[in-house]
Parts: C-alpha cells; sequence; structure tokens
C-alpha cells in the first residue's frame, strides 16, 4: 500500500505508477498494454492538436466494504466512448477491449486504490486521440488510446453539501446538432470562458439550450436534476451528455418509488422546484442551495442543506458503489485479484 495520506487527498489529479495505452494503425486496434511513461510522442500537427480530434471517458473504482475492487458501469462508458469516438470520425474501440483496457489500468495502480471509509476513490479517464500529422483540415488515420487513473478525495471532505450556481446566457456550450451529446474536449475548452469567472466566484454553472435559452440544459461538467412535489425531473435534450450517474438515479428512482420525468424544463419552472442538483461520475450528487439568473434579475433557492430526495439517492447509489448494497442491477464490475 502506497504511502498517500487519503484523508487529504484532493479533488486533483496525483500521478500513478502506470498508464495503458493501445494504438490503432492499419486499420484496427492493437494490442492493450501497461506502461510506466506518462508521456506520448506524438507529432505536432497530429490531427488531435490541430482539429481537436479527441474524445474522453470518465469513470471511478471503489474499493468497497469487504475490500473488494468494484469499477461502477464501466460498459456504459464503453458505449458513450464508442458514439463520442463515431462523432470525431475515429474508429471506435470494442467494448472488450475498453474493459480490457480499464480494468488492466486499475490492477496496475492497485496500491493507489484508496482504503474503503477514506471517501477517497479511483478516477479513470480513458482519452482518444487522432495522431496522424495533417496541415488540411481532414480526420486521423493512427490513432492512439490512453487510460490514466488517478486517486480522488471525497467531493464532500466537509460532508454532503449544497453549492449555488448561477445561469450565462452569454456563453452556450453546446450548438444544435452540435456535438453537446458527446464527451469529447472541445466542449470543455469553449466553456471554460463560463466556467472560470464563475468558479472564481465560488458558483457552478448551469447553461440552457442555446437555441431559445428557455430550457435548461446541464452544468458544466454534470447533469442537472430538479425535484417538484416529489417528483425527479431531469432535461430531455440532444445537447447534453447522457450522464451514466443520471440514468442510474433514475433506476434507482423506481426501486425507491420516487417518480421520474425526462422532459424539458423551462427555466422559470425552478420556482416550483424544493430540490436542484448536478450529477456525475465525480460527485454521484451534489445539491444545489440556489440559482442565480442575473439576466433576469432571479434567484431560486433551495436551502443551504440537501434535501431528502437528493439525501435517499446519493446514499442509495454510493451504497452500491461502495458494495454496502446488493447490486440489484449488476452495475458493478468486480475485479477478483486487486
Ligand atoms: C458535460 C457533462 N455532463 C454530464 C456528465 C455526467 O456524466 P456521468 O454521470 O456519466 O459522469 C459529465 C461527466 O462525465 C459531463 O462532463
Amino acid at each position: 500500500m502506497k504511502t498517500i495520506d487519503w484523508k487529504h487527498l484532493t479533488f486533483s489529479y496525483t500521478e500513478c505508477a502506470k498508464m495503458v495505452r493501445c494504438s490503432f494503425k492499419n486499420g484496427q486496434w492493437g494490442e492493450v498494454y501497461v506502461t510506466s511513461d506518462f508521456y506520448i510522442s506524438i507529432h505536432a500537427a497530429a490531427t488531435a492538436l490541430q482539429y481537436a480530434q479527441q474524445a474522453f471517458e470518465g469513470l471511478k473504482a471503489f474499493r468497497g466494504v469487504d475490500g473488494k475492487v468494484r469499477i461502477f458501469r464501466p460498459e456504459a462508458n464503453a458505449h458513450r466512448l464508442q458514439d463520442s469516438a463515431r462523432s470525431m470520425y475515429m474508429p471506435p474501440m470494442s467494448e472488450e477491449k475498453f474493459l480490457e483496457a480499464v480494468t488492466l489500468c486499475v490492477k496496475a495502480n492497485q496500491d493507489y486504490i484508496p482504503p474503503y471509509g477514506t471517501g477517497a476513490t479511483l478516477y479513470l479517464r480513458p482519452i482518444m486521440i487522432g495522431a496522424t500529422p495533417k496541415v488540411g483540415v481532414a480526420p486521423a488515420q493512427e490513432f492512439e488510446f490512453m487510460c490514466l487513473a488517478t486517486p480522488i478525495g471525497p467531493y464532500f471532505p466537509a460532508g454532503f453539501g449544497t453549492t449555488p450556481f448561477i445561469i450565462n446566457r452569454r456563453v452556450d456550450r453546446a450548438a444544435p446538432f452540435g456535438t453537446g451529446q458527446y464527451k469529447v474536449g472541445g466542449n470543455y475548452a469553449s466553456s471554460f470562458r463560463a466556467t472560470e469567472p464563475a468558479h472564481e466566484q465560488g458558483l457552478g454553472v448551469l447553461f440552457l439550450d442555446s437555441k431559445e435559452h428557455k430550457y435548461i440544459d446541464e452544468c458544466g461538467g454534470a447533469n442537472f436534476f430538479g425535484v417538484r412535489n416529489g417528483v425527479y425531473v431531469t432535461p430531455k435534450s440532444d445537447s447534453i451528455l447522457p450522464s451514466i450517474t443520471n440514468r442510474s438515479l433514475m433506476t434507482l428512482c423506481e426501486d425507491l418509488h420516487i417518480p421520474h420525468e425526462e422532459r424539458q424544463i423551462p427555466v422559470e419552472e425552478l420556482r416550483l422546484m424544493q430540490e436542484a442538483a448536478s450529477c456525475g461520475t465525480g460527485a454521484a450528487i451534489s445539491p444545489i442551495s440556489r440559482i442565480i439568473d442575473p439576466d433576469m434579475s432571479k434567484v431560486y433557492d433551495f436551502g443551504i442543506t440537501p434535501g431528502p430526495v437528493c439525501c435517499q439517492l446519493y446514499h442509495a447509489l454510493q451504497d452500491i458503489q461502495f458494495g454496502r448494497a446488493e447490486d440489484t442491477h449488476g452495475w458493478n464490475l468486480l475485479l477478483e485479484d486487486c
């Protein structure tokens, strides 16, 4: 076991021992292998650097109450990376190879999997990039896949809490028929101009649909849901990332007899909601205290303590991820020799 101060790990990158790589050459993905070299050598004209031909994923491995290691829903990430790769004109990697890569990455970094009870987890970051040098605007023929791991501290070191958010009508995250539904780097680079100034003020950003600025889309790196009279409501939109956490929460709603709806949510409907939250791999659920809409001179308040539905769902999800509750949906990939 590594001598890492698990209790004081932050939500940032800590280098592990190894990463996993795989190359696409001559029309096919090659062997997955482990390396301790975190630097990759690509031509400066590679399409990833010129045209952002790139896609990535984010998922977590958890050390459970029984000491066993579980990766949460990696097949779902495999499928989403396939969709993102296709959207960027990159060759999708098979689910089998993706699972081999993430499993190998966790096993190669066993000493960095935080112990149970610290709230910390091992975050996995698969990345796919176009590697062929091109100056004309065209996709690559050769691609590189990497999977990085990093131990990260709990999102709420001081306990499950709330964060204030702000609506930004001056920056759109994703265009209609754009790439908002894919996990591709350009979506994130282009939203820094909204998220960074907000973060400096301790705020998260809530993006609206870019066509009308009428409906809620999603948060910078997470989906949105609200609770209206006991009903879990989450936006239906073609330009948001299909969150695996959000999908899991809707399944848990069914288990817990909480009605759920996936539909367009007009911004003004926030005044009828008792709870609001962002949801994603990073925090699972991050409840929202208030949403400021400066252009409309409105503030929607949800209270500074997480509401009952947020708490119920948060604990139900974490109980499965940390092996405290039966995994009735078969979400966890259990690693035997870890
Ligand atoms: C833009 C965006 N939306 C939603 C999510 C949440 O998705 P997931 O629950 O699969 O982590 C993420 C994080 O991956 C994200 O980057």
